[in-house]
């Protein structure tokens, strides 16, 4: 179900939640109209500024929640988790969409993607023995030009670890924001990144 790519935090999540009833509680605030998309927003922006294909992979995509949003949206996404389980609620709600299972430490999905998106804290779950193979795979599948946007607290992780992940697969700091709003980053406890592969 998770194994020893995850971190012990998301082993202890995964065994406290009724996934049922979390997904429940998740489409009751949608249908209420309470959910925010501050996340597909930002990564719909770079998929229509051009200069890349206009395709993403959510990785770590869980039950699909940002990558439904971009499907609804029109845009071509794919999700990739390791959870079976939770890749379950994604075919369920979205049968359309394409869900990988996949270890994103060893992913080779055969494609390349305009973005590569991890929204909702994915590199903090990775167990930290397998960021940097994470990132290298993420970088793997990115088409020439194309953006890693992840976006996670700085806790258990520094952003130098992460550039350094990043830097190591070939991509270079392209915007760094303190929300998905776009908020200035200034050094606090919570970042969105996005790394540029060179083309
Ligand atoms: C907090 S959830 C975020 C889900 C989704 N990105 C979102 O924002 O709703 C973290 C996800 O990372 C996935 N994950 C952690 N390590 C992984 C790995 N090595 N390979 C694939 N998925 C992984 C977990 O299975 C989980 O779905």
């Amino acid at each position: 179900m998770t194994g020893e790519h995850v971190s012990a935090r998301w082993a202890h999540w995964r065994e406290q939640v009724d996934l049922a009833e979390y997904h429940a509680r998740w489409a009751k605030l949608e249908a209420a109209g309470h959910s925010t998309h501050g996340e597909a927003d930002l990564i719909e922006r770079y998929v229509r500024q051009g200069g890349r294909p206009p395709s993403v992979l959510d990785a770590g995509c869980g039950m699909g929640r940002v990558a439904i949003e971009l499907h609804h949206r029109g845009i071509e996404v794919e999700g990739a988790d390791l959870d079976a389980d939770l890749l379950a609620y994604a075919q369920a709600d979205a049968p359309h969409v394409v869900w990988h299972l996949a270890d994103l430490a060893e992913m080779a999905l055969g494609r390349t993607y305009g973005v590569v998106a991890m929204p909702g804290n994915v590199m903090l779950f990775c167990a930290a023995a397998v960021r940097a193979d994470v990132v290298a795979r993420c970088a793997a599948h990115l088409a020439p030009g194309g953006l890693l946007v992840a976006g996670f607290s700085i806790d258990g992780i520094t952003l130098d670890e992460y550039d350094g992940y990043c830097a190591a697969a070939g991509l270079a700091l392209h915007e760094r924001f303190a929300t998905w709003e776009k908020a200035p980053f200034a050094g606090g406890n919570y970042a969105v990144s996005v790394h540029r592969l060179a083309g």
